[in-house]
């Protein structure tokens, strides 16, 4: 047994930590209701990587904004979600607030954003540490320095005192990770974070991700509208569209035996080396549909070449056809890849 494995205590090493059950978001947006999530459910264990993949807008970030109390206040959440049993949906602000960072952390696309420009990197990693814990502000620097250690970032001692703008966009990526660690979440979400990275510094920081997952037992949900990464880094994945899962299982059971339309539509559409790494993907012809006005059938039928007349006529429900693969399709691909 590990260092690491002794000083974990096994209960975060094992277990159940975050479940969502029917999970619904709406927006009231001029007079219309934008249906961004409609009924997700899933569960995470201790430990473990899950992906939620699919096209730009199918609400990866509204379910998981959700979840860490960071919608605006136009968006009504039903459902539930929670974390080591503690319902997180509807908890007032002040309690949310022991939540965000301590157990859920997010990591997000733009660190240019998320950092504050006109802050050094060291004084930033700092307040984060003392935003959570009973540090004095040498132990807090102290542990700050070892959060940039712990992310790999070169050089630093030199970096602690240097300003955001004066880091590349993977170092960026890098301190956003050791915010996002400071006080050491079980969870960490991480929404498009390798994003805007060229492919090399994207591996880089994926496998960052996994090695503290392994040090740390953290959990991670990996936010991402590429299906390579999920297939690379993820132990399950869910597919989502039009605000719902669509396929869900194990990575492995997942890509050797695609059922989902959409799903393999999104495999076809894996960015090969002659594209630019992070050009808009062709998916499928078509949009995908209007959340103000979804359909009462199966949301993908439009674009769908297995469409038939009963596909409009009702929406196929997430069924778990397969031991641990579920998906929602009355006429799933058959073939295995
Ligand atoms: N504050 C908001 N008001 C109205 N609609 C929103 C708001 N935030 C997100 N949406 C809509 O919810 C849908 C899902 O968005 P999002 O979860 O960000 O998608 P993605 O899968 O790309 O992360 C999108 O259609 C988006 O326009
Ligand atoms: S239910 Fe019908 S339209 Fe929807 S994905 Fe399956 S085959 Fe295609
Ligand atoms: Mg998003």
């Amino acid at each position: 047994m590990s260092i690491d494995e002794l000083t974990t205590p096994a209960s975060v090493r094992t277990g159940t930590l975050l479940e969502v059950e029917d999970l619904h978001v709406t927006f009231a947006a001029r007079g219309r209701t934008v249906r961004a999530v409609n009924g997700l459910s899933y569960r995470l264990e201790a430990g473990r990587t899950l992906a939620i993949i699919g096209e730009s807008g199918s609400g990866k970030s509204v379910s998981s904004r959700a979840l860490m109390g960071l919608l605006p206040p136009t968006a009504r959440i039903t459902g539930s979600a929670r974390y080591r049993g503690v319902e997180l949906l509807g908890l007032p602000e002040r309690r949310m607030r022991r939540h965000r960072g301590a157990d859920l952390a997010m990591v997000f696309q733009d660190p240019a954003r998320s950092l504050n420009p006109t802050m050094r990197i060291g004084v930033q990693i700092t307040e984060a540490v003392r935003a959570h814990g009973d540090h004095d502000r040498r132990a807090a620097r102290d542990r700050a320095m070892d959060l940039l250690k712990l992310v790999r970032l070169p050089a630093p001692e030199r970096r602690f005192h240097e300003y955001p703008h004066q880091l590349s966009g993977g170092m960026r990526q890098r301190v956003m990770i050791a915010i996002a660690l400071a006080a050491d979440p079980k969870l960490l979400i991480a929404d498009e974070a390798t994003t805007a990275l060229d492919v090399t510094t994207q591996a880089q920081i994926m496998e960052l991700l996994l090695e503290l997952q392994e040090r740390l037992g953290t959990a991670i949900i990996l936010i991402s509208h590429d299906l390579g990464l999920a297939a690379t880094y993820a132990h399950d994945v869910i597919v989502m569209y039009a605000g719902r899962a669509v396929e869900y299982a194990a990575a492995p059971a997942l890509f050797s035996r695609v059922r989902m339309p959409y799903t393999k539509a999104l495999l076809g559409a894996i960015p090969r080396v002659e594209r630019p790494p992070h050009a808009e993907l062709p998916v499928t012809p078509g949009q995908p549909p209007d959340l103000t006005n979804l359909p009462s059938g199966c949301p993908f039928a439009p674009r769908c070449d297995r469409a038939a007349s009963d596909c409009v006529a009702e929406a196929p429900p997430l069924t778990e056809h397969e031991p641990g693969h579920a998906w929602a399709c009355w006429h799933p691909c058959e073939e295995d890849v």
